[in-house]
């Protein structure tokens, strides 16, 4: 009985883990976001305008439907048009991607 105990909350776990989200701080991505992307973008919650107004806001890029985790994900692991040279490590993607993504609940 303990065993299978054991066993459902290591499933959970696992399965708990298997998303991107995994372990992500949405505060250390909050302050990657001041650090490295509020040059361009609007980086706090209902923040209407960005210092570089072709960066869209991160409150408007969360209200874009579709824009899920995954897809911001590999968008920013792809080239950022106007900085080729952004490579974001994975951790702090994670967390920035948690981040953006917990704008979305505070509307
Ligand atoms: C040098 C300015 C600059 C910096 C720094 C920058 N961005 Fe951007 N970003 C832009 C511009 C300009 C666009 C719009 C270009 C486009 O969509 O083709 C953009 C687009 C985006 C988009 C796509 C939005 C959409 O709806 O398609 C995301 C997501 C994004 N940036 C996230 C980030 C994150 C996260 C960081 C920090 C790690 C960051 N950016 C840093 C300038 C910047």
């Amino acid at each position: 009985m303990k065993s299978r105990i054991a066993l459902a909350a290591a499933m959970l776990l696992v399965s708990g883990c298997a998303g991107f989200a995994q372990e992500a701080d949405i505060e250390a991505g909050a302050a990657y976001a001041e650090q490295v992307c509020a040059a361009c973008h609007a980086v706090l919650a209902n923040e209407q305008i960005s210092p570089l107004p072709q960066a869209p806001t991160f409150q408007s890029v969360v209200d874009t439907p579709g824009m899920t985790e995954l897809a911001l994900t590999v968008w920013l692991q792809s080239s950022h048009p106007t900085m080729p040279n952004i490579i974001i490590k994975p951790d702090n993607l994670r967390n920035v991607v948690a981040y953006i993504r917990s704008l979305e609940k505070k509307n």
